[in-house]
């Protein structure tokens, strides 16, 4: 019997792909042969020596200590592209608040008082107020051009936007190869000096900490609003903070709340919710625990 440990709710549809009369899985389980995690932060747990691999039901893995994992022998897997679409969606729908000032025009629009007719009245300084921009025709620029980045392009493409790619690692022909039509640029400062929008989908790594500082956002085109569905610290907070109290960027859209992003109005901060479906969440589990049998059973590594 294989004992498997589930330290944050994993989808059931994923949890029945390993089978009950070969697997025992529960939250709280002694001596596991294997870990299904979602968020939860493993650098501050004792691993247990009877571990042999860790399934992180989502793409990133910051929250898992690869190395220390891998020199003890223990296998990782995540499960790359199982929730691109749903990131590209919350993405979409960012891009869209962002350019029409939603968030901002819905909350003055619950703070107006009065009779209906009074209310009505200050609806047309309210429209003055919030007037956006149109997404044709605008540049998109996306850091990252792995499953996610390349679902994001694709949609943008779609709207009529110009999109421009930037990557460290990968070329602008994989994106091509996924038939997303996308401009290459040669440098990140190329990039930030011409999109309306940037959107970041690297991982979070030694490289990409703090990728985004107060010099890049600096050299970032005025009025540029900026996306970032990745993970927090690649963006400098503070930095991100005084460029748009000093009007360099028009808004920040992320997927983490904080106390100092609180105060901005400019600010959307979601939490963490960009691959929060029910789609998304058994694609992920399913895609793990899959591997996580495969390795257990048969020795075989799919994805590490
Ligand atoms: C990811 O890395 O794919 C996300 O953080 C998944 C999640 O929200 O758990």
């Amino acid at each position: 019997m294989y004992k498997v440990l589930t330290l944050n709710n994993i989808s059931i549809v994923g949890l029945e792909r390993l089978p009950r009369d070969q697997y025992e899985v529960a939250s709280e389980i002694q001596h596991p042969d294997a870990i299904l995690v979602r968020s939860h932060n493993m650098h501050k747990m004792t691993i247990p020596p009877t571990l042999k691999a860790v399934g992180r039901a989502g793409v990133g893995v910051n929250n898992i200590p690869v190395t220390h994992l891998s020199e003890r022998g223990v296998a990782v897997f995540n499960a790359p592209g199982a929730n691109a679409n749903a990131v590209k969606e919350v993405v979409l729908a960012g891009l869209l608040l962002a350019a029409r000032n939603v968030c901002q025009a819905w909350e003055a629009a619950g703070a107006l008082t009065g009779t209906d007719e009074e209310i009505h009245r200050q609806v047309e300084a309210q429209k003055k107020r919030f007037v956006g921009i149109e997404l044709p025709g605008r540049t998109l620029g996306i850091v990252g051009l792995g499953a996610i980045g390349v679902q994001v392009a694709n949609a943008a493409l779609a709207l009529g936007m110009r999109v421009v790619g930037y990557d460290p690692q990968i070329t602008v022909q994989r994106a091509w190869a996924l038939s997303a039509e996308v401009e290459q640029a040669t440098s990140l400062d190329h990039l930030l000096s011409q999109a309306d929008f940037l959107s970041l989908h690297v991982p979070l790594l030694e490289a990409t900490q703090g990728l985004i500082n107060r010099e890049r956002l600096r050299s970032m085109k005025p009025g540029a609003r900026l996306l970032n569905f990745a993970r927090a610290e690649i963006v400098d907070e503070g930095a991100v903070v005084e460029a748009i109290t000093e009007g360099k960027i028009a808004a920040y859209v992320c997927d983490f709340p904080s106390n100092r992003l609180k105060e901005h109005p400019q600010v959307i901060a979601l939490p963490h919710i960009g691959a929060s479906t029910y789609e998304a969440e058994e694609n992920c589990a399913v895609m793990v625990a899959e591997q996580i049998r495969e390795f257990l059973q048969n020795g075989n590594v799919q994805n590490s």
